[in-house]
């Protein structure tokens, strides 16, 4: 009898771990809401308005803002070919878009359009130079992944990387512009001390950072 109810709290022991484990597994991704893909102000309109901002409120962006965000930047837009919204050089989809919030580090997945953490720490403020980046609520770090570009030449890949990081880049300010929210783009980055707060392997290499939030009041 007594065999019998250790072996059973052993068993509700280790149920309640395993529920453990699986809750902050959960917590690990955060599955955003669909992309609104109409509306926004017309083309043209939000040329007018692009511009840089560097006065950001620490307001956080709600899921839907983030997520409309992630696929202007270079989410899936042709589902059937798994192309973006952004073009790349061979169409190599090199550039990774991680997401530096206060609760931590993710990198957006285009596909399943969701966000994937990958250091629970605030990076925020290793994303630059600049003492607005540690309390806007999103920094975006663009990643190029020289593992997915072949066996060019290091040149190659470095001017293709830039380029298709600044389509990426104009998108982010398109989008921003239409939607009434402040960004910049950074090049003013400390990449070997952000590379290595990210935990970037040999082959990735930071290529810029962009702050994105709402408009200071
Ligand atoms: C590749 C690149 C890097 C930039 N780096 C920084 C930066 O580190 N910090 C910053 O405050 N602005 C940065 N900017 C923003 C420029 O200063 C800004 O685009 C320029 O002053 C023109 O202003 P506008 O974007 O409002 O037209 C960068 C822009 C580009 C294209």
């Amino acid at each position: 009898m007594k065999a019998l109810f250790s072996t059973i709290a052993i068993g509700l022991v280790l149920m309640c771990c395993l529920a453990t484990l699986v809750a902050a597994e959960a917590a690990k991704s955060i599955q955003l809401p669909a992309p609104q893909m109409t509306g926004g102000k017309p083309l043209m309109e939000a040329l007018k308005a692009r511009c840089t901002q560097r006065e950001f409120s620490s307001e956080a962006l709600p899921p839907q803002e983030l997520s409309n965000l992630l696929w202007a930047a270079c989410g899936i837009n042709r589902p059937d070919k798994g192309l973006r919204t952004a073009p790349t050089a061979m169409n190599k989809q090199e550039i990774d878009v991680y997401v530096a919030l206060a609760e931590g580090l993710y990198l957006y997945d285009a596909k399943a359009n969701a966000l994937n953490l990958v250091v629970e720490q605030d990076l925020r403020e290793a994303t630059g130079k600049q003492p607005f980046v540690k309390d806007a609520p999103v920094n975006l770090v663009y990643v190029a992944d020289y593992a997915k570009m072949g066996t060019g030449p290091k040149e190659q890949k470095d001017f293709y990387s830039a380029t298709d990081t600044g389509y990426i880049s104009e998108n982010v300010y398109l989008f921003c512009a239409s939607a009434g929210l402040a960004t910049v783009v950074r090049g003013y980055v400390d990449r070997d001390a952000l590379a290595k707060a990210m935990h970037l392997g040999a082959d990735q290499k930071v290529i810029l950072a962009q702050t994105v939030g709402y408009p200071k009041k």
